[in-house]
């Protein structure tokens, strides 16, 4: 048995997920999000987790989750999908795993459309990256059922540790206030889309108008999904340039993931 565990705003890394799981036996889908809501022991020999690239580290909920997982795997993969550069994402995950005594035995970068609004992938490398990734994918798919390990290679440096980590993540922050969620009510139509794609469960509505609460996991789905683009994260508002979403994921593809499957 095994499962993937994931995290995704824009849909990049479910379709990584969902392409992986297809091709390996028996393997089902869990959100990172629902996990840590209701948390088992997970009984797979396999677990993979695949997420985004957050400021050149793994996003902070997925840190939360490796530090609180409950499992004993034979096998533990991950794959990181990111725009350009994955920084210290992995061996991140090596070492909060190896911190619980885990082994983190494969750990895969997958470059995929940049969806961080400050620095938008053009479209000509949007199209190079889409075309390239079943490849990619396949030969990840192949190290996987291989039991593939480069655990020797996983390591961060302290530059990113120290460095890009906290400075993109100042920048987003202070500058570019992504923690400030608003939304313009004169170009809302109270879709919803923005509520059902959170993987955070971060957004209700009122009277079709989105709330935001206090949880937000800075996916920036809720902006990219928008098809108003009402939403803004701080000063951040995708546009025509920078809107990106995932084109085989849909919005409600995304709301799976703050459901729970595993019937255990
Ligand atoms: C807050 C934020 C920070 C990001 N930082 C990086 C980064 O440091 N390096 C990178 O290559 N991509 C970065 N990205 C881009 C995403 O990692 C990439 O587009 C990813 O595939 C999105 O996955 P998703 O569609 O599953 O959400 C960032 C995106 C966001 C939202």
């Amino acid at each position: 048995m095994a499962v993937i565990f994931y995290l995704s705003g824009t849909g990049n890394s479910l379709y990584a997920a969902k392409t992986m799981a297809k091709e390996l036996e028996g393997c089902r889908l869990e959100g990172i999000t629902s996990y840590l809501k209701a948390p088992y022991e997970v009984q797979d020999e396999v677990v993979g987790i695949v997420c985004p690239v957050y400021c050149m580290a793994l996003p902070p909920v997925v840190e939360v989750f490796l530090q609180q997982v409950k499992m004993v795997p034979q096998y533990i993969f991950t794959v990181v999908t990111m725009g350009a550069m994955s920084g210290q994402a992995l061996g991140q995950a090596k070492e909060l795993l190896e911190q619980r005594e885990l082994r983190l035995a494969y750990g895969v970068t997958l470059a995929l459309p940049d969806n961080s609004i400050v620095f938008p992938s053009p479209k000509v490398r949007q199209e190079k990256l889409l075309n390239q990734a079943p490849a990619e994918l396949g030969l990840i798919v192949r190290n996987i059922k291989n039991r593939h390990d480069n655990y020797n290679h996983l390591s961060r440096s302290f530059l990113w540790q120290y460095g890009g980590t906290a400075i993109g993540w100042w920048v987003l922050n202070s500058i570019k206030q992504v923690g400030q969620l608003s939304c313009d009510a004169a170009k809302c139509v109270g879709c919803g889309i923005c509520a059902t794609v959170c993987p955070a469960g971060n957004i209700t509505l009122d009277e079709g108008k989105p709330v935001f609460g206090s949880a937000c996991v800075h996916c920036f789905g809720c902006a990219h999904w928008c098809p108003q683009s009402a939403i803004s994260l701080g000063s951040l508002t995708p546009d025509a340039k920078t809107r990106y979403t995932h084109p085989e994921v849909k919005p409600i593809d995304l709301e799976a993931q703050k459901e729970r499957k595993d019937e255990a």
